[in-house]
């Protein structure tokens, strides 16, 4: 048996498999983002601590027998949290999360202070990043930045709670700027350039491998007489191709949760700075990926259902059967965007607005809005050298047909729903940690059983293509405004 752990942003996601990757259990406890001020994104990392034990206590509940066997346990999560411990491994202030845009400053300072960034760490620094974080605390909140002993993400604080020790895998980290990535260590020049050192950064190990024990105090909380090897994992998009078998060169997959993901694997490091694409490591050894992200995905379809205070599955049922674009159009840039504009202080827009618009068409735009600034991830990765055939759907939002299928005419690919859609990420981690026991072997990451396959609308294609065209002008319009 083996465990997934996928730290989300809203929660955490835990399920038990057998040998055969069967899911035998599964839990799932809620988060609070916190937001002191406009642009900040922050969480509590004992609550993370306090809904994975609660957690696992349901799965121990309803499934004693199976859960005393598990042999090893995978960690996924949330990508780039800055989560900083002093000596004694206790948080010193909340962590700092992905989506927390107060670092712009900072992002441009390291930009232009150290050229390795685009280079050896690949990527834009962008405000999401944990490096430009560390600079902002270094600058506004000097005392803690003195105390901060270690750094770690948020699924590696929950590693530590497991095991006490400090370890973190390949793709996550990347996500920090602070890697090399082709190399895949850490980066003295760039650790440097925010005044840290290697003794700041937990060990690096692939995500197939092992990092340690269980604790034996919590062994016994759990029913575990042997305890469980707990692997390196994978940050939540890593760990989610891993969960759905994209982990050979060439596979692609999306994802809809609080933020959007158009996820490519490439079989070495192939940055693309210039459309801000993101390119790290993979989950899996000798294997990297490209990213185009958008900040919010469900995350739009969850602020409009908060504003009509229905439910987003309720709203999205209302506007039914999509026969073309909306008449309104929506930018989902509600705290800013990375790919492909990394432009943090852009604001959400809604244009088109007439007395004849109806709640309807601004629920549909949100929809739409999020498919076009896929589109513009995928536009991306092109640009960087990936084409994209299919894609396979992951992420809360996959549960809505309507909206892969304005997806699939969108992107004009078909979209594939696996079975099991909203594991992608645990499973991955689960399957990380089959891999830890048994050894790295590409079969344990198998594609999933389908549910069904989406196909783009023929008919909607040419008018979404041409709905892409005016939307893509609205971002040089707003920005100058
Ligand atoms: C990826 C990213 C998000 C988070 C939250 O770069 O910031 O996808 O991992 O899920």
């Amino acid at each position: 048996m083996y465990l997934g752990l996928d730290f989300g942003t809203s929660s955490v996601k835990a399920i038990l498999i057998d040998e055969e990757q069967r899911i035998i259990s599964s839990a799932s406890e809620a988060f609070e983002v916190y937001r002191p001020h406009p642009s900040w994104a922050e969480q509590d990392p004992e609550d993370w601590w306090a809904g994975c034990a609660k957690a696992l206590d349901r799965i121990a509940d309803e499934a004693p027998k199976a859960m005393a066997d598990v042999r090893a346990i995978g960690l996924s999560g949330q990508m780039h949290g800055a989560t900083l411990l002093g000596k004694d491994d206790r948080p010193l202030r909340p962590c700092i999360l992905w989506n927390d845009t107060r670092s712009v400053a900072q992002s441009l300072q390291l930009e232009e202070g150290q050229p390795k960034f685009l280079t050896a760490g690949g990527n834009r620094v962008m405000p999401g990043f944990t490096a430009p974080k560390l600079q902002w605390v270094r600058e506004h909140e000097p005392q803690i930045f003195q105390q901060t002993a270690k750094v770690l993400l948020p699924k590696d604080y929950i590693r530590l709670c497991l095991t006490g020790g400090h370890a973190s895998d390949m793709s996550d980290s990347a996500g920090t700027l602070w890697m090399d990535v082709a190399a895949r260590d850490w980066c003295d020049d760039l650790l440097a350039a925010t005044g840290l050192s290697r003794d700041h950064m937990p060990t690096l190990v692939e995500g197939t491998h092992g990092t340690g024990t269980v604790r034996p105090s919590l062994c016994q909380r759990w029913g575990w007489t042997t305890a469980p090897i707990v692997a390196g994992g994978g940050g939540d998009n890593a760990a989610a191709a891993c969960g759905i078998g994209a982990v050979r060169p060439g596979s692609a997959f999306v994802s809809l949760g609080t933020s959007g993901v158009i996820f490519a694997t490439t079989d070495a490091f192939r940055p693309n700075v210039e459309s801000a694409v993101h390119a790290f490591c993979h989950a899996v050894p000798d294997t990297w990926h490209q990213m185009g992200v958008i900040l919010s995905a469900a995350d739009s379809l969850n602020w409009v259902s908060r504003l009509f205070g229905e439910k987003p599955a309720d709203l999205v049922t209302a506007i039914g059967t999509v026969s073309g674009p909306s008449p309104v159009k929506f930018l989902p840039y509600l705290g800013g965007e990375r790919t492909p504009h990394n432009d943090a202080e852009i604001r959400g827009n809604f244009s088109n607005l007439s007395h004849a618009t109806q709640r309807g068409d601004l629920v549909q735009s949100v929809l739409e809005g999020v498919c076009l600034g896929l589109k513009d991830c995928v536009e991306a990765l092109e640009q960087a050298g990936t084409r994209i055939d299919r894609l396979l759907a992951v992420g809360g939002g996959a549960r809505s047909r309507t909206w892969l299928q304005i997806l699939a005419s969108v992107l004009n690919v078909p979209v594939d729903l696996p079975a099991e859609g909203d594991f992608g990420a645990s499973l991955g981690a689960a399957r990380l940690a089959q891999a830890s026991v048994r050894g790295y072997d590409p079969d344990i990451f198998s594609v999933p059983p389908l549910a069904d396959t989406i196909s783009p609308t023929p008919e909607q294609v040419s008018a979404y293509e041409d709905a892409y065209g005016s939307w893509k002008r609205l971002y040089p319009a707003l920005k100058q405004v």
